[in-house]
């Protein structure tokens, strides 16, 4: 089938080569000349590597390139035209009151339409498909900014995508289940053809209305976050109390019916969880007649922002102060396997310390570039930036520094060389924002410890 995809941002790109993958003919489209140059440059040899860091993408990509399968172009006249289903796949970033700004979705909705007006002897029919995550409703925006601009045939699917920064190609290759909303039935056999192929690989296809299948993307990354959130209430709470969450949750999680997001840490981040729960707050809060309550949904953004910073009480008060002190940071991504550093808690940590004057040596396996960017972006942290250094080295950031904060799982954070750490730092002292270091060495070689859901460990201090 011939499919457009416009937008080769993260779901785009990764979606787009995933149809290809699948034998279907696609062309994936962005007005952003630079980035389609970057594409083309990496499909033809040119670079090494692509705009975004995803495992087995630059296979994906280069195999399909080279199959003629996926096509790069900045022209979305000749994709639309080409094309029966055409995917919305650009960003919908949040406004600064929370609430989606679909400027993006509206002007390519406005392009598409416009697009469709081409001359043609058979009658023109296509099937545009929101794969951007969108405020419920959104698929109605959409198809009357089409209707405005064409009198051609077509309807308008919502198709959300449930992909994981970092295992997104396996996602896509192999979703948990494709959730298709459409009112009619020519289009959703037509996407049911799309998606045979993985109905093949055993993956449900779910049929349901427009509105339902975008409150599916709403409703499961609240209940994700709200996973998270309430996990690290009560692992703070085992912390207060001389409990290790590890050990409650094991005896928790025999239950079934309990979740899988059930790790403690410095609270959840990224590009979805934050973005969508605020988005779900404020895009509905303000056009719905109000029978329902978002106090409990506005309190897991609340929870989340207080946990970023939990260590920072801590740290003030175990230092009698940080100004002029010295910090190892580890980690600025928001997960291990990506350089996404969106919202994460090491980026939060490292800004709260420089403006509470203290110096920062943060290390991160592939998200320094970003973190400095973004960082160098912020207003309020600028002023501070010559006391922030990067170093390529984990073990580098530890030189002369009064402790370390552990911000993310990479898996080299995991078991360091303890001795190391040890002869590194000024003091001894771990603060463990994803509750992952053993303490069976902390104990042996005196270590001050902080966790997020464990009892403090004070080897060094009471020596
Ligand atoms: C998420 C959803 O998983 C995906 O389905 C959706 O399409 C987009 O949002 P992603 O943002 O890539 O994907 O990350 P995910 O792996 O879900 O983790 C989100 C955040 O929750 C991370 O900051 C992670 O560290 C945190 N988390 C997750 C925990 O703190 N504890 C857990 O047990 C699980």
């Amino acid at each position: 089938m011939k499919i457009a995809v416009i937008g080769t941002g993260y779901v785009g790109l990764v979606q787009g080569a995933a149809f290809a993958d699948v034998n279907h003919n696609v062309i994936c489209v962005d007005k952003v000349e630079a980035k389609i140059r970057h594409l083309l440059d990496f499909c033809e040899g040119k670079r090494n590597d692509l705009p975004i860091l995803e495992p087995d993408l630059p296979r994906l990509v280069k195999e399909n390139y080279d199959k003629k399968r996926l096509r790069f172009t900045t022209d979305i006249n000749e994709a639309v035209k080409e094309a029966k289903i055409i995917f919305i796949a650009v960003g919908t970033p949040s406004n600064e009151d929370g609430s989606a700004n679909l400027t993006h979705v509206r002007n390519v909705a406005a392009e598409i339409g416009e697009a469709m007006n081409y001359e043609s002897d058979a009658p023109i029919y296509k099937i545009i498909v929101n794969k951007s995550t969108v405020p419920p409703m959104t698929y109605k925006i959409v198809h009357d900014i089409i209707s405005e601009k064409t009198k051609n045939e077509f309807d308008v699917a919502s198709n959300p995508e449930f992909l994981a920064e970092g295992r997104a190609v396996k996602d896509c290759l192999r979703p948990s289940r494709i959730v298709v909303g459409t009112a009619n039935a020519k289009a959703a056999s037509i996407m049911e053809e799309l998606y045979a192929p993985f109905k093949d690989r055993e993956v449900s296809i779910l049929f349901m209305s427009n509105i339902e299948a975008e409150m599916v993307k709403y409703s499961a990354n609240t209940y994700l976050a709200a996973q998270v959130s309430l996990t690290n209430v009560l692992a703070n709470l085992c912390r207060e109390v001389g409990a290790d969450w590890r050990n409650v949750l094991e005896g928790v999680k025999k239950d079934v019916r309990v979740g899988r997001f059930v790790y403690s840490g410095l609270g959840f981040g990224g590009s979805c969880f934050p973005k969508d729960v605020r988005e779900l707050i404020y895009s509905m809060g303000s056009h719905r007649p109000g029978t329902a309550d978002l106090e409990y949904v506005k309190k897991i953004i609340e929870q989340n922002e207080a946990q970023k910073g939990l260590f920072l009480p801590v740290m003030e008060k175990y230092y009698s102060g940080l100004n002029g002190k010295r910090f190892a940071v580890w980690g600025t991504t928001f997960k291990p396997e990506t350089n996404d550093v969106r919202e994460s808690a090491g980026m939060h940590m490292i800004k709260e310390l420089l403006l509470r004057g203290a110096c920062v040596s943060a290390y991160d396996p592939s998200g320094s570039e970003q973190a400095l960017f973004a960082l160098s972006l912020d207003e309020r942290v600028k002023p501070h930036l010559s006391r922030l250094t990067f170093v390529s080295d984990m073990y580098e950031a530890l030189k002369e520094a009064e402790g370390v904060v552990i911000a993310v799982e990479w898996n080299d954070f995991r078991n360091p060389d303890f001795e190391q750490v040890k002869n590194l730092l000024k003091k001894p002292v771990i603060f463990d924002g994803k509750d992952i270091i053993s303490t069976r060495q902390i104990k042996e070689l005196g270590f001050d410890y902080f966790g997020v859901g464990r009892p403090d460990i004070l080897g060094f201090s009471r020596k």
